[in-house]
């Protein structure tokens, strides 16, 4: 009779991806039941780390010993778990002290590591916190939602909130591993869920037009969990790392990552980056207007405008500024306002705004020296919609 250790059901072989960054390449493992991997993966890395870990209390709650058993199993030491409040606002100076703090306090050396185990909040922050305490410590992303498997994991884009913007103080500090669990996606509520979708239809849109067709057919599946959860977080994966190695900084092409972003961005810091929107919500309204601005300078058609916003509707993710909540009521500002949080924007060079645009379905470009008053009018007319 077998002993019940071996009758357990093992996690598939996962799937393997490179971000090749030279000397500092590291790989993406992608598969269901992965976490249970995470000790003997760190180990075989750095066989002397001892690791702290970095979560929040919603990730605690589900995924939180699962990792410190795994990383036991992997006789990995770890220092007591770190845990923050749920939600954007702990990218914020208060909680990186605090974090880096209490690094610090459990003796987290240069060889040791930092695991953050959590969505892209959890990610950048404690992404950040490694890249400046002790100068520079390494980290493991264990990405927990659907947004930060596909996107904000990949790449060491890290950091927090200024009250001025999104993501205005932070670091490029690359993650030496990206464990991917894809069974963890399971406790997401539906409504983060769907927002982590608006990344993935952001790939198709930015430059795969078959990904796009095949999301179009297929994305019930990704929400059930069935293979094509794998084969989507991986097909972004794969795009955003082939992105990552031929421009680390963001000097050009990756850019075109933030496809939905600027105005996305605006919109989060117009409403507090609050619950009343999502990052990914903010994404996916955010692509519709790229889409629309994009038929406005006659780059793409109203059909393929129609096309988008179908399909992110057909998600279940707004698309319209009238979409987000609160906005009979609180509104989200006006066109002016929303102007000058978009002049905050990473993207903007000597005071002219820079939109990634789309050239086709499947195909973006880097927009330089876009007019503001164009953009003013298109905000005003668009604020001006009626809700449903
Ligand atoms: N999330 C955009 C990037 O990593 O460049």
């Amino acid at each position: 009779m077998p002993a019940a250790a071996e009758t357990k059901p093992q996690p598939d072989a996962p799937t393997m991806l490179e971000v090749g960054l030279g000397a500092r390449s590291y790989p993406i493992a992608i598969g269901r039941g992965l976490l249970s991997s995470l000790g003997a993966r760190i180990k075989a890395l750095r066989p002397n780390a001892r690791v702290a870990v970095v979560t929040d209390r919603t990730v605690a709650r589900h995924w939180l010993q699962p990792a410190m058993a795994a990383l036991d199993a992997g006789g990995v030491a770890a220092a007591e778990p770190i845990i923050v409040e749920d939600g954007e606002g702990s990218k914020s100076y208060g909680v990186l002290e605090e974090v880096s703090e209490a690094l610090i306090a459990a003796k987290i050396e240069r060889n040791d590591l930092v695991v953050a185990l959590g969505g892209g909040v959890v990610g950048d922050l404690a992404g950040f916190a490694s890249a400046i305490v002790r100068r520079g410590v390494d980290f493991v992303q264990v990405p927990t939602s659907l947004l930060a498997q596909v996107d904000s994991s990949v790449g060491g884009k890290t950091g927090i909130n200024s009250p001025k913007g999104k993501n205005l103080i932070g670091a490029f500090h690359q993650p030496i591993l990206v464990l991917a669990d894809t069974a963890v996606l399971d406790t997401l509520s539906p409504r983060q869920f769907r927002a982590g979708y608006a990344e993935v239809a952001k790939y198709g849109l930015l430059g795969d037009l078959s990904f796009f067709e095949w999301l179009e057919k297929n994305h019930q599946g990704i929400f059930a969990g069935n293979a094509a959860r794998e084969h989507a977080v991986a097909t972004s994966c794969q795009a955003k790392a082939g992105i990552v190695a031929r421009d680390e900084y963001e000097t050009g092409e990756r850019a075109l990552l933030n496809l939905g972003h600027t105005f996305g961005h605006a919109l989060e810091a117009a409403t507090g980056f609050s619950d009343r929107l999502f990052h990914g919500e903010g994404v996916a309204i955010g692509m519709t207007l790229a889409a629309e601005f994009s038929a406005r300078r006659g780059m793409i058609s109203q059909d393929d405008v129609a096309r988008v916003q179908a399909h992110l509707v057909s998600a279940g993710l707004p698309t319209r500024l009238q979409d987000i909540a609160g906005f009979t009521q609180e509104g989200v500002g006006d066109a002016d306002s929303l102007l000058a949080l978009m002049f905050q924007d990473k993207k903007v060079k000597r005071g002219r705004l820079t939109f990634i645009l789309l050239e086709k379905l499947g195909r973006a470009v880097i927009v330089n020296d876009v007019d503001p008053a164009t953009v003013r009018d298109f905000l005003s007319e668009k604020l001006s919609q009626k809700p449903n």
